[in-house]
């Protein structure tokens, strides 16, 4: 019996711009639970579409996250956050007792009371937009522009003690990061990205601030070996980057399916109703469509396919999260107890599974109720300025997004935050 993995046939970060990812998750799931798909790099990566195979391969030690296992012509194999040359000590890309290490330095920042204690400032940066877009007269306007990246960018700033004015930067740096098409662009990316990391770190040690970037120097400089250098600025560029541009996305999803959906528009005026239907878009439109990279440290069979050494192995999150069989139990106890989410807000590996389960899933499912329902409040007579067959899809293999999403502020929108008091949300 032939145990090789399916060849799909197709550039999987290609296909992922398709705005109905159903073609997709439906060819992943027919030729699937394990399939090969070719690696802009060359060679192939062996990626899991079924919800149990993926929990077990998130969870196996054998998958390991060091670089040098990769084929030596896969020169960007940190395709966000570094090279194959200089690998990047964030907690994304280690294991083990450093990987432990690092997650409980982290912890502090993301425990479900500080988010708690956020939420006034996430409600404050949504208001701020909010009173922006309404004032600008831009008709249409570019909510993804106006509001879904702002918005998490601002939050994250503030978490990290980043000043508004290298906002643009970051934001630029990102962009050019995550989808860069020439290899040149992602380069001058990272660099931007780092002298930014570099000047925040530096004017903490300076003059430390009630912030995040102020609390990593404080632990670096009393304990070296608790964390290192290195890992205090990849600590601070992995939470710049994968603290805003995902949640846009999401953001972004979100704001598409209130403004051609009445029904998830009225459904949005609640907290429980935005909170079910983040969970919802982020099951359906997961911003993160892939996992990052794990490589088998030795030949493995996973979903009865053989598996060499060397292997680079994802998880279609995409795939995973709309299973026909298995939808309704691919997340487990462990990543909810974390997170404190309830089971039913679970349905879905969005935010991974095992040790590196997404560690801002509660920040970023807090500000995405909240933005949703701050905008359907204010702009409750909301609509898509184009054909939905006009808006289009970026996507590299770990992330995808609409490109921009094009509204008509049709309802009286210059009422304000007042607005949104008299809807008793505001905290
Ligand atoms: C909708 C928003 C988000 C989505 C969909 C998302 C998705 C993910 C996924 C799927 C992983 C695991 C990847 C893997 O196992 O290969 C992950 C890890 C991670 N995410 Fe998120 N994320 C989001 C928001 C955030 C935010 C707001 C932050 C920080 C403020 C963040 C920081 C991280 C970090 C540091 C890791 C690595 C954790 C570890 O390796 O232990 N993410 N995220």
């Amino acid at each position: 019996m032939d145990t090789t993995a399916p060849d799909l046939g197709m550039d999987l970060a290609e296909a992922a711009r398709d705005p109905d990812l159903a073609v997709l998750a439906e060819v992943l799931h027919t030729t699937g639970p394990v399939v090969r798909a070719p690696y802009p790099a060359g060679g192939y990566v062996w990626v899991v579409t079924e919800p149990g195979i993926a929990r077990k391969v998130l969870s196996d030690t054998r998958l390991v996250k060091d670089a040098a296992l990769a084929p030596p012509h896969w020169t960007e194999v940190f395709t966000v956050l570094g090279t194959r040359s200089r690998p990047h000590p964030g907690l994304i890309a280690v294991e083990g007792a450093q990987h432990r290490r690092l997650r409980n330095v982290h912890a502090p920042a993301f425990t479900p009371r500080r988010i708690r204690a956020l939420e006034p400032r996430i409600r404050a940066a949504c208001d701020e937009r909010l009173d922006r877009i309404a004032t600008m007269g831009a008709n249409p306007v570019d909510v993804v522009a106006e509001y879904c990246y702002p918005v998490p960018l601002t939050v994250i700033g503030e978490l990290l003690g980043i000043p508004p004015t290298a906002h643009a930067d970051l934001r630029q740096a990102t962009e050019d990061i995550a989808y860069g098409a020439e290899h040149s662009v992602r380069k001058a990316g990272r660099a931007l990205l780092a002298h930014w990391v570099e000047r925040a770190v530096e004017s903490k040690r300076d003059q430390p601030g009630e912030d995040f970037i102020s609390d990593l120097v404080a632990v670096h400089e009393a304990d070296p070996d608790l964390l290192q250098a290195e890992e205090l600025t990849a600590a601070v560029t992995g939470l710049i980057f994968a603290g805003h541009e995902t949640t846009a996305g999401l953001l972004a999803s979100l704001l598409m399916t209130v403004v051609t959906d009445p029904e998830a528009r009225e459904a949005a005026k609640t907290d429980a109703g935005a909170a079910a239907l983040v969970e919802e878009t982020l099951r359906l439109f997961p911003p993160v469509p892939n996992t990052t990279w794990r490589f088998a440290a030795e030949p493995l069979t996973i979903g009865g396919h053989e598996v060499p050494r060397g292997a680079a192995v994802l998880v279609s999150i995409l795939a995973v999260n709309r299973c026909p069989v298995n939808h309704g139990a691919v997340d487990g106890a462990e990543n909810g107890a974390e997170n404190g989410a309830p089971s039913a807000e679970r349905d879905h590996l969005s935010f991974g599974y095992g040790p590196h389960y997404c560690i801002g899933a509660g920040l970023s499912r807090t500000e995405a109720r909240i933005a949703v329902r701050a905008f359907v409040d204010r702009f409750p007579d909301v609509k898509l300025a184009v054909d939905q067959s006009e808006l289009t899809w970026d996507s590299s293999l770990p992330l995808r997004r609409l490109r921009s999403l094009p509204v008509s502020l049709t309802a009286d929108h210059t009422s304000g935050s007042d607005h949104v008091e008299d809807s008793g949300r505001a905290a």
